[in-house]
């Protein structure tokens, strides 16, 4: 990681956890931060929660088409010159079904999406990180790709599948001086939930020892992995999630 500036990429940056990152970083002394996202009233709703004063780029992007990843992690090294954090931020929710009844085309969105998305950060990032010999990947995974939830086959098995694909890639990459880990959230309301009715939510939230969280209960696990007090932490994944996965 650079001695001076440290600079970001955060993919799917708006949304709720992406709002909350994007302005806890820009926030940030010597950072400068270019933010993606697929959405632009997305993005643009980030934008303007915002601190005064950062050193931002934007960029609309779907991380499930890497030319668009490496445009991103392009426009990091054209404006700030280097990248030292890439923060891979994406998910979505599948659709409410037993296996059988989900869709082969709802298997290819989760997987497109929350797994080949995951791929395409890595692959942008490493190109520009082997070269520094330095750089921190961070997925974004979930309890949810460690514990078992009915009728949310896609969504378990593609975060299963990022908190493997963090393992695999911090073991080949450590030589080059690049580390992966992932974060695992516990569930904090954001518009992922929309649809779901109050009883869903009572019943998710029983589930937590510490009850829901929210956005800014996962900064900590990001900013940890983003700085050099995580210089010898790879391949790990973080569990921030209220006590849900503990029993
Ligand atoms: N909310 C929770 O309880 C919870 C729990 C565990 C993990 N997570 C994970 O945290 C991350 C953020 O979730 P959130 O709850 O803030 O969700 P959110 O829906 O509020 O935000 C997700 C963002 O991803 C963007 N996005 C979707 N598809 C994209 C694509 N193909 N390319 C680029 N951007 C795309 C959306 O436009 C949106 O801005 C996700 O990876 C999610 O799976 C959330």
């Amino acid at each position: 990681m650079s001695d001076a500036r440290r600079v970001m990429a955060i993919t799917g940056a708006g949304g709720t956890l992406g709002a909350a990152l994007s302005a806890h970083f820009v926030g940030e002394p010597d950072t400068d931060v270019v933010l993606s996202d697929v959405s632009a009233p997305s993005l643009e709703a980030t934008v303007n929660g915002l601190p005064a004063g950062g050193s931002v780029e934007t960029l609309l992007a779907d991380v499930s088409e890497i030319a668009q990843v490496e445009a991103v992690v392009d426009l990091a090294v054209q404006r700030f010159g280097r990248l030292d954090v890439l923060i891979s931020n994406v998910g979505i929710l599948s659709p409410n079904g037993r296996i059988h009844n989900l869709t082969t085309e709802d298997w290819e969105r989760a997987l497109r999406v929350n797994v080949l998305g995951a791929v395409n950060n890595i692959r942008a990032a490493v190109g520009v990180m082997r070269a520094q010999k330095s750089g921190s990947i961070v997925l974004t995974a979930s309890v949810a790709g460690m514990t078992a939830w009915s009728h949310a086959a896609p969504y378990c098995a593609t975060k299963a599948a990022v908190i493997q694909l963090a393992k695999v890639a911090a073991v080949e990459y450590a030589r080059d001086g690049i580390r992966v880990n992932c974060v695992c959230p516990g569930t904090f309301l954001s518009g992922i939930h929309d649809d779901l009715p109050q009883e869903a939510i009572d019943a998710i939230a029983a589930k937590h020892p510490l009850g829901l969280g929210a956005a800014a209960d996962l900064i900590g696990a990001y900013s940890y992995l983003a700085s050099a007090a995580s210089r010898w932490t790879t391949g790990s994944a973080i569990v921030v999630d209220g006590g849900y996965a503990a029993p």
